[in-house]
Formats: C-alpha cells, structure tokens, sequence
C-alpha cells in the first residue's frame, strides 16, 4: 500500500486511487493478469465484440453478485467512469419507466457529468447547470452527527422514510412518480456515512410497491470495501440496477451497471460509448474479484476496520477536536470539529475545514496520505487497501492520531493550548499535544520512510 514520493520518501496511501485499488499498488495477481493478456496477443480494445477475457469478467462479477440478483440480470458495460454507469442507469430507469424524475439524497455523489452532478448533493461543483439538466426531488439522507431533522439515531431514519412515503403517496405533493431512487449505502463522498440496514430495507419496500426502480451506487462502496463484497449485502436488499465502477477494474477504468432483465427495455446502441471493452481492465477486473473472494478479503477488511474504529473512538475520547468517527469495513471517516465555536442544540459542533486540511497536511508530513470529504470538507477519510498488514494499519493509526494531535494544538488560540477541553477529561488524558507539535520534522521523515509495504 505504499507509494515512493518524488521525495524519495515512502507514504502509507490511504487514499488509494480514491478507493480504487482493492488489492494496493501493482499488487502481483493484477499486474499477472495484465501482462497475460499483453503477451496473449489478443487484441486490447474490442467495443461490444465477445472475448473470453470479458466473459472471464463478467462470469466473475455476476458470481459474485447476490445470486437472487445475478439470476435473471443483464449487463452494460459504460464509458470508462463511474459517473457514465450512473448516466446510464438513469437513462435505463428512464426509458423502462417513461417517467423523468428522480429521488436522490442529501450528501450523495454520483459523479461529475451532467445528470450524476444534478443527482448529486454538492450545489457547489454544478454552477450553471441549474435548467440544463432535470432536478432531482431531494430526500434526507439519514447522517446520524448532523442530523437533518435534529434528533439523529432511529427516529432520523423513520422520519426519513415517513418523509419519502408521504411525498409519494400524497396526491398534492407536487412531485410526480419518479422514474427511479438512487442511493449510496454507504456515502463516500458525503462524509462517509454508513445508512443504517433498516433504513434501506424500508427504502427497498416502498420503492418496490410503488414500482420505482431502486438504483444502488456501488461504485465507491463495492468489491469488499465495506466488509462485505458489495455493501447491500450488509442489509440484504436487491437493487433493481448496480452501479459498479473502481475497484472492479482492479485499478485500470471500467464502469457498468447490472440490472433486472425487466428493466431491459432500451435499444441496442441506446448507451454508446467507445471505451467500453477495454480488455486489460477486465482482465485486472476479474483477477482482483477472484483474489477479493478467495482470501477472504471482505471479512479482512471487516475486523480490521472494527479494529480501526474501536482506536478512533478512543482517540475522539481523548481530542475533543474529533466530533465524529464512523464508517464501515475499510471506509472510515473522521469528522473534524471547531471546538472554539458554540455547538448546535443537539451539541454538535461546526465543521472545521481548516482543521481538516492541516491534518492532512500533517499526515503528508508523516507519509500518510488521506483525503478529505464531507460536509465542507473536514472529514478526513480512510480508504486503505483491503491487503493492509496489521504493522500497516497500526502506523495508519498512528500517524493519524499525531497528525490530528497536531493539527488541533496548533489550531487552539494560544490561552487554550494548557488545558484540555470538554467535559470530564482530566489532565492526565491530555493528548501530548507540545510534544507533537515539537516533534522535529526530521523524526517525521525517519518515521515515513519506514518500509512499511
Ligand atoms: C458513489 C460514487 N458514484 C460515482 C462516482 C463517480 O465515479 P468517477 O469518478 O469514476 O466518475 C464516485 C466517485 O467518487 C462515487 O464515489
């Protein structure tokens, strides 16, 4: 899981491709597969044509599946984005529906062209599409810290279904019937915010009686990232269409979508695309499936984040700068706060991006690379290879706890930095927080360059 800097330094990646290598860097078994192909003379690029490379491929994927789900579906290979597969999927609901319009949720990303960026929560990546592209009917996404209805836990995620079920079904709602829902089990992008099984089970129910297509976002969350081969396994819901995108290409691009063959409506051609059958992705795709499922890898990437988010928590115990850790399996986030600011009703604190962005910096200054996400960006996120070694997940920790200790001691005004903040903590809980910030940049390096992959 590690990278050589142009600094000659080594980092731990815990940002890994955003969550594309599923196996680290160049792991053996992908770059097998892709040197088979090459010295195979087979052609690389092939568009819609069949080859035992895709059907390798797509008998991978559709086994790994949920077999009530692979059963009777049918795959479109997609430009070579995630954010096409999701243009694609709307497309499908669409034509199959002949409806336009779409639910989709508070803090979700689906991508970057026009219909995912509309699909998606950020207001401030998509200025000016505004009237160019249909918008979607906003519902809650249940973010259990910062709670859009104020009350967080079980009763955030009932209210968010009561909410989906009234604007359904009452007439003078103003919406019409939808041509689908979209929905990440787990929000990425977001702020890593893991939905409760319950709540998609219900999602499930009332999309399906009211026959609106269920469209799953497992372009972040699958092939083993959240501790199980694809996140809907966790609640046992069968999408009616799955995205599936990054890690399925075992690090090269590829996108699709599955879906239920009664969705399949569309004509032949309806989704073009040029690179759509790139053969050294499949190929990589299908040797990353198979070593995600024979090793175990989900179950690997489920104790060891259990085991990551049981040290974070202790570590938010100790630093009242962290407001919020959560995630599941390998898809952690820890949700920064501004400890100076007055906290809302419930005593949640404001987000603190600046924060944020000077812990990573900090962990970059340690070799650990991470990336930000969230609401205003001050969630630090984890996405670590599902190969990480136990000594890997530890100095993962660790760098993290000292870039975090850091990063908050110095942002405290100076007449705070003596004493500990929050209720309860005693002095001797007191995060070392001189000692990091003394800690000479030299003994960072030493520490970073620690062959740790
Ligand atoms: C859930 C989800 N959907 C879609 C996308 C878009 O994928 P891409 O960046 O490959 O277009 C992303 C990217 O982060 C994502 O996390």
């Amino acid at each position: 899981m590690t990278v050589e800097g142009a600094d000659g330094r080594r980092y731990l990646d815990c940002l890994s491709g955003a969550g594309t290598l599923a196996l680290g860097h160049n792991h053996p078994v992908v770059l097998e597969a892709i040197r088979r192909v090459l010295d195979s003379g087979a052609p690389l690029h092939v568009l819609d044509l069949a080859t035992p490379v895709k059907d390798d491929f797509t008998t991978e994927l559709f086994d790994s599946l949920p077999p009530e789900f692979a059963r009777d579906a049918r795959i479109q290979f997609c430009g070579p984005a995630g954010t096409d597969a999701v243009e694609a999927a709307l497309k499908l609901v669409r034509t199959a529906t002949g409806r336009g319009g779409l639910l989709a949720f508070t803090g979700a990303y689906h991508g970057m062209t026009a219909g995912a960026l509309a699909a998606g929560g950020d207001t401030a990546v998509r200025p000016g599409l505004a009237g160019t592209v249909q918008q979607p009917v906003r519902l809650p996404y249940p973010y259990d810290y910062r709670c859009p209805f104020g009350v967080g836990g079980r009763e955030a995620a009932r209210l968010s279904t009561h909410w989906t079920t009234a604007l359904l079904d009452d007439p003078k709602s103003g919406i019409e019937p939808p041509a689908g829902m979209i929905v990440e089990a787990v929000q990425g992008e977001g702020g890593v915010i893991p939905a409760p099984d319950d709540w998609l089970r219900e999602l499930r129910q009332l999309t399906a009686a009211r026959g609106i297509p269920l469209i799953v976002d497992e372009v972040q969350t699958g092939v083993g990232r959240t501790g199980r081969l694809w996140a809907v396994e966790h609640s046992g819901i069968l999408p009616d269409v799955l995205v599936v995108s990054k890690a399925v290409g075992g690090s090269l691009p590829l996108s699709a979508i599955v879906y239920r063959a009664e969705l399949d409506v569309w004509a032949p051609g309806a989704h073009a695309g040029t690179f759509r059958g790139n053969q050294l992705a499949m190929a990589a795709g299908a040797a990353t499936l198979r070593h995600v499922r024979e090793q175990r890898l989900p179950a690997r990437a489920a104790a060891l984040g259990e085991r990551l988010l049981t040290r974070l928590r202790g570590l938010a115990a100790e630093l009242p700068a962290i407001g919020d850790v959560r995630g599941r399996g390998l898809m952690l986030g820890v949700e920064l706060v501004d400890t100076t600011a007055e906290p809302d009703p419930r005593g949640t604190l404001p987000a603190a991006p600046g924060l944020a962005a000077a812990v990573r910096a900090q962990a970059l200054r340690r070799g650990l690379i991470v990336e930000l996400g969230g609401r205003h960006s001050s969630v630090v996120r984890l996405l670590p290879p599902l190969t990480m070694t136990d000594d890997q997940a530890e100095a993962v920790f660790e760098r993290l706890a000292e870039s975090i200790r850091a990063a908050s001691a110095a942002a405290l005004p100076p007449s705070a930095r003596a004493r500990p903040r929050g209720q309860g903590r005693s002095q001797a809980q007191v995060p070392p927080q001189a000692q990091a910030q003394a800690q000479p940049q030299a003994q960072a390096q030493a520490q970073a360059r620690d062959a740790l992959g």
